[in-house]
């Protein structure tokens, strides 16, 4: 008898925090919450980049994580990757518009799951990874270097040079255009590492797949029902799909700074003439995918004309911890880009959006509790990559 009560008790106290229960989704609710998922998907874990020969090799990520972190390939001295994609910011630098030798007119993106994009940069400007690694050096306004000043580093520092022979082979005294993509496919190894862990929303995705509806219960039930705004009315998944909550392509959501504030941004237009105008895409020499197929996408996007002010639809993991949003950094909170997809007439603009959303207040709270579902167990705070042992540095 005693002991029935206390199992009683004990049963209460385990069912106390599941007393909210599973939202009703419909079967097709179901089927799009299942598209969110699962995480880690195959595509992250694949994969070696083809047209990156170094892609996975521990020589070259370890070669390419000193390089992140390190300044020396700066104008000045004092500019890293690290300066702006910060270890305790989420690889964000927690500002609107990054700011290093000068001003830029776009937000730093943290760098996650890289693996998994086609494009690169806002509007899509690097058709790669490494392309896109050693745009800052070239930028005036970011680190400011070239291909001569990033060549001296390496003639100057016996232990990076002993890396870079690690990494690839040769010694780096090759042409600086040369020099510099491998330094690009060195660092795009290292961020190949940098992946987001498993989420709130993963399990929940994961126990509805299942039919667990008691694991299903842990989900907090104003999630739940932001969850269903987001596959549903709020018409975000158009855009949003797939495990990494990206479709991967360019659309305008009528997101404009006031021109007194910034100069207008073409956005994919620009990203386009930027990918006419590099010696380092996938049609290049410098890639390593002798395959037709890889530089496929590029051909087509070369031929395409881009809708006006289209970006690239951000990925919405560790989205919670990467403020300020959107590609000029305008939106400050959560609340700030649900009220503008509440508010913006999607007519003209791009079809997918929505026309007039008109959240209420508790609707807006239900999908910003969604959204924060979407952070992995290190939040803001990533490990630092620790140095792997190289026989150049023993
Ligand atoms: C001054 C700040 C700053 C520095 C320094 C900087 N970045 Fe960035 N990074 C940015 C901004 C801003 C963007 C967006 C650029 C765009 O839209 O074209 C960006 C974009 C990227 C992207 C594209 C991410 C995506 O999701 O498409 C990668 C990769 C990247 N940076 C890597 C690096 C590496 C590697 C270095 C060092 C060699 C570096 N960054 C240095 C600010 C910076
Ligand atoms: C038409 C496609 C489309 C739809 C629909 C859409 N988004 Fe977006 N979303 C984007 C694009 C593109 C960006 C980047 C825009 C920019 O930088 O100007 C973005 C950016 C964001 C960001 C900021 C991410 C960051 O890191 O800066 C959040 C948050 C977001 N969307 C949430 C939502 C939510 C919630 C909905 C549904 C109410 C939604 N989106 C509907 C395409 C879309």
């Amino acid at each position: 008898m005693h002991r029935t009560a206390l199992l009683l008790v004990a049963a209460l106290a385990v069912a106390r925090p599941a007393a909210a229960d599973v939202v009703f989704y419909t079967g097709e609710e179901l089927q799009r919450i299942f598209s969110l998922g699962p995480w880690p998907p195959p595509s992250l874990i694949k994969a070696r980049d083809p047209s990156n020969r170094v892609s996975g090799q521990p020589a070259a990520i370890e070669l390419g994580r000193r390089l992140f972190f390190g300044a020396r390939m700066s104008s000045n001295g004092y500019v890293a990757c690290v300066t702006c994609h910060q270890t305790d910011r989420a690889w964000t630098d927690g500002l609107a518009r990054a700011q290093a030798i000068g001003p830029s007119g776009r937000n730093t993106p943290a760098l996650f799951n890289l693996r998994m994009q086609q494009w690169y940069g806002w509007s899509g400007g690097a058709d790669n990874l490494w392309a896109q690694s050693i745009r800052p050096f070239l930028d005036p306004n970011e680190m400011d270097s070239s291909p001569r000043l990033v060549k001296r580093v390496f003639e100057r520092d016996p232990e990076l040079a002993c890396m870079y022979r690690q990494a690839f082979g040769v010694e780096p005294t090759g042409r600086g255009e040369t020099v510099l993509a491998n330094v690009g496919k060195a660092l795009a190894a290292f961020q190949e590492t940098l992946v987001t862990g498993r989420t709130r929303f993963d399990e929940f995705r994961d126990a509805l797949a299942r039919n667990d509806r008691v694991a299903a219960r842990n989900y907090p039930y104003a999630a739940q029902r932001g969850l269903r705004l987001f596959v549903g009315e709020g018409r975000c998944i158009a855009c949003h799909a797939g495990p990494n909550f990206s479709d991967g392509a360019f659309h305008a959501t009528g997101v404009r700074a006031p021109a007194a504030v910034l100069p207008d941004d073409a956005g994919r237009s620009g990203g386009l003439r930027q990918l006419r105008e590099s010696r380092y895409t996938l049609l290049s020499h410098h890639s390593d995918d002798r395959s037709s197929a890889g530089a496929a996408a590029t051909r087509r996007a070369l031929g395409e004309a881009a809708p006006e002010r289209a970006f690239r639809t951000a990925s919405l993991r560790n989205v919670a911890v990467t403020a300020p949003y959107m590609h000029n950094g305008q939106l400050a909170t959560l609340r700030d880009v649900v009220r503008h997809y509440s508010t913006v007439d999607g007519n003209g603009v791009d079809p997918r959006l929505p026309q007039r959303l008109e959240l209420s207040e508790s609707e807006a709270d239900d999908l910003i509790a969604f959204l924060e579902t979407l952070t992995d167990g290190f939040g803001a705070e990533r490990p630092r990559p620790a140095a792997a042992t190289s026989i150049c540095t023993e």
